[in-house]
This record gives C-alpha cells, sequence and structure tokens, in this order.
C-alpha cells in the first residue's frame, strides 16, 4: 500500500492538488493530506477528503517533527513554495527537504518557478521570483532524494486577484511593464492537478517539467477580455520599470515583502510586481509545454475558461 503525503493541502494550488489526488489515486493508495490550520479546512471539504479515504493530519513547514511524524513510510511527499520570500522560504523547503530525507522518503515534488533553472554567476543576475526556487532545487538536487519538480510559470489567476484590484486606484487604467510580449499564464488548478498527477507517481524520475498554459498571450489581450466580459472601460498602458516602479513607490508599496499588504492597494511588494512583467517582457514564458496534458491527460484550461470563476471580482464599470 504505497503512502503519499500531500502537504498544504489547505491552499488554493495544494486543495486543488488534494482533489486531483483523490480521484486519481489507485484503491490501495495511501493518501495523507496535511495542513497547517486543520481547523481552517471547511467541514464539507474534509468530510469530502474523508469519504474518498484520506486521512488528515496536521504539518508545518516550520515544524520538522510534525513533518517527520507524516513521512515515516512515505514513498512520495510535496513541498509547495510558500509566500515568504528568502531566507525564510528557502529554510522552510529546507526543513521539508531535510525531514524526507531523515524519514527515507523516496522521492520528493516541488512546485518550483519558471526561470529556475538558469545558470547565473551571480544570485543577483536571476530574476528575483526565480532566486529562491533555484536556490531550493539545487538543495534537492544536493539531497541525493529522487524529484519530480514543476516549474510553474506565472498564474493567470494573478490578474484577477492581484493586478485586477488595482485598476481603479491607477485611475482605471492597467499599468504593465510586460513590454507588448507574449507569455503562456497557466491556471494554478492545472498547476495542482500535475503535482497530484506528480505524487502519484505518473511523471518520470528525476525529471522537471515546465507547466504552461496552452499558448503565448499579451497582457493587453486579457485585459481586453476582462473589459469585454463586465464592459469596465479600462486603458491599458506600457510602462518601464523605473515608471512602475516609482509610481507604486510614491504610493507606499514596499520594495520587499513587509508581511502585511491588508493596507496597500497592490498585494505584491515592488520586486515581486517588477518581476512579474519582467518574466513575461524577457521571453521567459514565451514557449508553451504538453506538460499539463502529459501528466492529467487533459490540455491545459484556455484562459478565459480559467478567468470566469473570477467574474464576480472582475472590476466593474
Ligand atoms: N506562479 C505564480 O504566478 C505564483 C503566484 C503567487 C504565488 N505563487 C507561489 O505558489 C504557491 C502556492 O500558491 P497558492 O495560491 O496555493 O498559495 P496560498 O493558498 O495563498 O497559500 C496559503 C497556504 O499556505 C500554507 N501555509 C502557510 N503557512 C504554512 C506553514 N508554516 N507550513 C505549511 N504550509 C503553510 C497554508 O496551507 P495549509 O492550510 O495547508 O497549511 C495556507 O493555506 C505560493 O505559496 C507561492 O509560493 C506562485
Amino acid at each position: 500500500m504505497p503512502k503519499y503525503v500531500l502537504t498544504r493541502a489547505g491552499g488554493n494550488l495544494g486543495g486543488a492538488a488534494a482533489s486531483y489526488a483523490l480521484d486519481i489515486a489507485k484503491p490501495d493508495d495511501e493518501i495523507v493530506l496535511t495542513t497547517s490550520d486543520v481547523d481552517g479546512i471547511s467541514a464539507v471539504t474534509l468530510k469530502d477528503w474523508i469519504r474518498k479515504g484520506a486521512r488528515v493530519c496536521f504539518a508545518s513547514y516550520d515544524d520538522a517533527e510534525s513533518l517527520r511524524s507524516v513521512f515515516v513510510g512515505a514513498e512520495a511527499v510535496t513541498l509547495i513554495s510558500t509566500w515568504l520570500l528568502g531566507e525564510g522560504r528557502r529554510c522552510q523547503a529546507r526543513t521539508v527537504i531535510d525531514a524526507a530525507k531523515q524519514c527515507g522518503v523516496k522521492r520528493i515534488c516541488y512546485t518550483s518557478f519558471v526561470g529556475a533553472g538558469m545558470q547565473a554567476e551571480r544570485e543577483e543576475d536571476v530574476p528575483f521570483l526565480p532566486r529562491d526556487h533555484r536556490v531550493i532545487e539545487a538543495y534537492i538536487y544536493e539531497s541525493g532524494l529522487e524529484y519530480n519538480i514543476q516549474r510553474n510559470y506565472l498564474y493567470i489567476d494573478n490578474i484577477p486577484v492581484l493586478f485586477g484590484p488595482s485598476w481603479k486606484i491607477c485611475n482605471d487604467r492597467w499599468l504593465s511593464n510586460s513590454h507588448g510580449k507574449a507569455g503562456a499564464y497557466v491556471a494554478r488548478e492545472d498547476c495542482g492537478r500535475v503535482l497530484a498527477s506528480l505524487l502519484l507517481g505518473r511523471g518520470q524520475p528525476n525529471t522537471v517539467y515546465d507547466v504552461t498554459g496552452p499558448e503565448a498571450i499579451t497582457d493587453e489581450r486579457i485585459f481586453e477580455w476582462v473589459c469585454s466580459q463586465s464592459g469596465y472601460q479600462g486603458q491599458f498602458v506600457s510602462m518601464t520599470d523605473e515608471g512602475l516602479k516609482k509610481f507604486w513607490l510614491d504610493r507606499g508599496l514596499p520594495s520587499v515583502n513587509s508581511g502585511n499588504s491588508s493596507n496597500l492597494p497592490m498585494k505584491l511588494c515592488i520586486e515581486d510586481l517588477l518581476c512579474c512583467g519582467e518574466m513575461v517582457a524577457k521571453g521567459y514564458m514565451r514557449n508553451t509545454s504538453n506538460a499539463v496534458e502529459e501528466l492529467t491527460g487533459q490540455p491545459a484550461i484556455a484562459f478565459q475558461v480559467a478567468l470566469l470563476k473570477y467574474r464576480g471580482i472582475f472590476p466593474q464599470p
């Protein structure tokens, strides 16, 4: 009875992965779903997971003992990158990788990010967002654990959730630094399904997958489509990196993650925000892959379909 441990099942990506893992698991697979906040899982979800045969327990990336207690005897475990940036995130990842190694886990499945595989002499030469992922991937390779790594492209979900709310504040404009280039944004749900497939052994051992949407699209095209859905009369404005940085600095956005964005007009720090545009502008996301279809049997979700579930939060006229 192979045991698979899906950590962070309470998050967006982890939740999608949990649901898909329970759909595709074989009858004798043991699925353990962990969360750092068992009380935060809705009663309906918890009931559904248990009905489908999962065991649900507490584990936190900040608590090595909690991880070891669930990793013992596991064939494979997941490591979903956290929201912390820099040393905090790297430290959490090391805790998970070390715990997996100490427990004799065979394989680790990590959700990395596009660009993490780039060669660079100095860390500063790597764009801001893939930096931590590059270091964490290196730690996985050094660990000697078998691995599956998925390098997710930027989620299409970021646009309504993180960027959309700022358009009103910017006088009904999307201020973008992607410089007219196209990127193959991916649905976060597809990333979750890919993770579940990898966890349950549907990938090739020691393989890295780029997880992309089905086509490269410009931010302007996405913006026009969102406006066409709600009737919102917005303007798409292309800006330089410096211009965009100054705009947001003047409005109090912190340069690096302050840990609390609840009072801010934009839920990203400046480095994060600028790098989203940079990843598209510099062509990191121009190519598509067939990883979603190869690993899940379903084509990658089109951006319009992925965005429809956010219709209720599209900016309104
Ligand atoms: N590619 C992109 O465009 C993009 C954009 C944004 C973020 N990301 C990355 O993708 C990751 C997944 O995104 P998401 O939307 O699924 O994140 P999310 O749901 O917003 O993440 C929140 C979850 O993090 C988990 N968590 C918090 N503290 C934890 C701890 N100490 N130990 C273990 N888990 C902890 C919790 O899961 P439990 O309740 O299960 O513990 C919580 O529900 C993010 O963390 C970030 O690294 C990528």
